[in-house]
């Protein structure tokens, strides 16, 4: 196997192949400048060891932005775990060895990285990973955990819909067609939200039961397949990343994209597409920021439910801020995204 070197602006990239569970695992640190790097454990089958550590890179690196542009003390990481079946497929013993290797492998960085939850693991997961010696957020309430971010990240998307929607020309959500991929933790709290709200709901998922689900709450559904050729008022995200390039972004019939799904754009080329098709984008390390308030929030800076809201809230004040240096500055809101992001990041570094 051949690994290509890139160069991703990160602080460094550690990799580990094991011969026995047939896994390997990535730790990305993308940067310490604001503290401890912090970002999940996402856990799937990758087609090379190259595309999970492209993967964990762009992901480390989301999360720096996102949690720069929220004004958290923390840096950003990620793990990836590339699994040799799918999850459901892995027999408990063998995952549990998994989780014990990625344990000493997060032990390694000595408390600089910080992991949690992510897609393909739970908070059960994180007490394994805690219990193995490496210091995991998102644990369950029962081991001293704030449990899953999910419902957290829900709320902050939200917020972000309703943002977005009003940035796009609509002033409520009732009515409005809202196409919603993905219906797992965050997606279908996502649903019943923007249902409670008024929406017509067009909903896909690989996972039969969470459209059926879906469909309950008045739903129509898709063959995940047509997604991106779907109509809708209202583009929501919720499953995979790398989902629009500049192709679907030229194509897309949508008049605004607000989701939880981290890196949505393959790249800034898309973002730019959007953008010149008058197609509202509210960057996703903005939108899907709930998740990392509610863990490093209360685990590493003590807040409680008010303080959480309060920042949640923010979300809609950062959105509104990012329209509004896109159009002044003629960029796309992505890159203006990353420019408050860096501002802030450089702005918390020197008060430090
Ligand atoms: P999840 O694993 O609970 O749900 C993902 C859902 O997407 C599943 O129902 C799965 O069947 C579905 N899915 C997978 N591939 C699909 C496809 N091709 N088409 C349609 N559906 C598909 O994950 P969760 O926690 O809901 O997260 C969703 C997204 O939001 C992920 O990209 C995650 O990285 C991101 N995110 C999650 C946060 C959290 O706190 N859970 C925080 C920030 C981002
Ligand atoms: N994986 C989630 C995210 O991408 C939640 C998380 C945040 C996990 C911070 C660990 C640390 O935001």
């Amino acid at each position: 196997m051949q690994l290509r070197l890139i160069d991703w602006g990160g602080v460094l990239c550690a990799v580990r192949c094991d011969d026995e569970t047939g896994a390997a695992f990535v730790i990305a640190v993308h940067s310490f400048a604001l503290g401890p790097a912090a970002g999940g454990t996402r856990a799937m089958e990758y087609p090379s060891l190259d595309a999970a550590v492209l993967d964990a890179t762009r992901l480390a690196e989301a999360m720096s932005l996102k949690l720069a542009v929220a004004g958290l003390p923390l840096g950003g990481g990620k793990s990836v775990i590339a699994l040799p079946v799918p999850r459901a497929r892995l027999d408990p013993a063998r995952w549990r060895r998994i989780l014990e290797i990625h344990a000493e492998n997060v032990a390694a960085f000595g408390g600089n990285y910080v992991t949690g939850p992510d897609v393909g693991t739970t908070a059960a997961d994180m007490d394994v990973v805690h219990e193995c010696g490496a210091y995991a957020t998102g644990r369950t309430p029962a081991t001293g955990g704030s449990g899953s971010s999910a419902p957290a990240t829900a709320r902050g998307v939200h917020i972000a819909v309703k943002r977005a929607a009003a940035e796009a020309g609509f002033d409520e959500l009732d009515g409005l067609t809202v196409l919603i991929q993905g219906l797992g933790a965050v997606g279908a709290e996502v649903a019943r939200r923007v249902a409670a709200d008024g929406a017509r709901l067009i909903v896909a998922d690989i996972d039969e039961r969470a459209v059926t689900a879906a469909v309950r709450l008045g739903a129509t559904a898709v063959p995940v397949e047509d997604v991106l050729q779907v109509e809708s008022d209202l583009f929501v995200p919720c499953a995979i990343g790398g989902i629009i390039d500049a192709d679907v972004a030229g194509t897309i019939r949508t008049k605004a994209i607000a989701g939880a799904a981290n890196n949505v754009l393959t790249g800034g080329a898309a973002a730019e597409v959007l953008q010149g098709r008058g197609i509202v984008l509210a960057p996703d390390f903005i939108a899907n920021v709930g998740g990392a308030v509610d863990l490093a929030g209360r685990e590493f800076l003590g807040w409680g439910d008010v303080e959480v809201e309060q920042k949640l809230a923010e979300i809609g004040d950062t959105l509104d801020r990012v329209f509004a240096d896109a159009a002044t500055e003629h960029i796309s809101t992505d890159e203006a995204a990353r420019c408050l992001a860096r501002r802030r990041l450089e702005a918390l570094r020197t008060s430090r």
